[in-house]
This record gives C-alpha cells, structure tokens and sequence, in this order.
C-alpha cells in the first residue's frame, strides 16, 4: 500500500523560505522520516507542485494508486474549492498538514476549504506533523 504526501505551492523551497516560519528541513527530510515510520508493506510517495491542475490530477491518479492522502496545500488552502472537489472523490484517509500554526498567523489562513474533507488537520508542529499524519494514516489502513 501506498501514502501519497502531496504538497502545494511554494513547498519546493522548504527548508529555504521563511526558515523562522517553516523551518530549515527539506521535503527530502519530510520524506525520509516519514518512510522511517513505516511499517513493512506501506511505502510512501511525495509530490509537489505549485500548480493547482497537477495537484488535482494527482489526487485522481491515487483514486487507484493509494490508500491514503497526507496533503499540505498550502495556499490552495484558502482559495481551492477545486481541491477539495477532487478529495472527495478519494474514498481512504485524508489527513490536512500544516507546518505553521495557521490559527496563530494572518486572518485569512484560518479558513481551510480541504478540512471540509481532511479527516484529521495537524497545524503547528513544524515537520513533525507530516509523521504525525503519516503514522495515523497507518493506523487507519491497519485497522481496516
Ligand atoms: C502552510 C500555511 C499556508 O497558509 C501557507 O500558504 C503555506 C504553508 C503551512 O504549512 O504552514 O504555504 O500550509
């Protein structure tokens, strides 16, 4: 079984952008803990793109590829109605990642279109977050 880890815009340049908001670990660490935590037979996949279409073509694609979605969507957060259209066309778990505490910071990150469908949102632990997401996601599959 797969988890897919997808990331929205900006997400390329973590570990290098706003290091005091994000951090100064990279989405290649993000990938490596979360694999880390992985028990045999579920393997992960990390996307990224700052490109709503490709994000929304990758969630069809886990429709048959994967048993549950980690998603950062960073901006898209706030604006994408068009992807949370498409996450509720994915029937596993779908777990909401941010790694800055939204709630804490401007007003207009405080409204999320993907929680609407995210069945678990996580905001505030830095990177950990994603391990976080990951390890519930195999709770989840494991417990069927
Ligand atoms: C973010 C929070 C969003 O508001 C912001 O646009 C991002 C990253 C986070 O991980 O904290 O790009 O999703």
């Amino acid at each position: 079984q797969t988890i897919l880890i997808l990331n929205g815009p900006n997400l390329n340049l973590l570990g290098k952008r706003q290091p005091e908001i994000y951090g100064s670990e990279t989405l290649a660490d993000v990938e490596a803990r979360c694999r880390a935590i992985c028990p045999a037979g579920i393997d992960i996949e990390v996307q990224q793109s700052n490109h709503e279409g490709q994000i929304i073509d990758w969630i069809h694609a886990a429709r048959e590829s994967a048993a549950g979605i980690v998603i950062n969507p960073a901006a898209f957060t706030h604006t994408s109605v068009a992807i949370l259209d498409a996450l509720n066309t994915f029937e596993g778990p779908v777990i909401e990642v941010h790694i800055s505490n939204v709630h804490k910071r401007e007003s207009f990150r405080h409204h999320s279109y993907v929680s609407l469908r995210a069945d678990g949102v996580i905001a505030g632990l830095g990177i950990e977050g994603y391990v976080a997401a990951t390890r519930r996601i195999c709770t989840l599959l494991a417990s069927g």
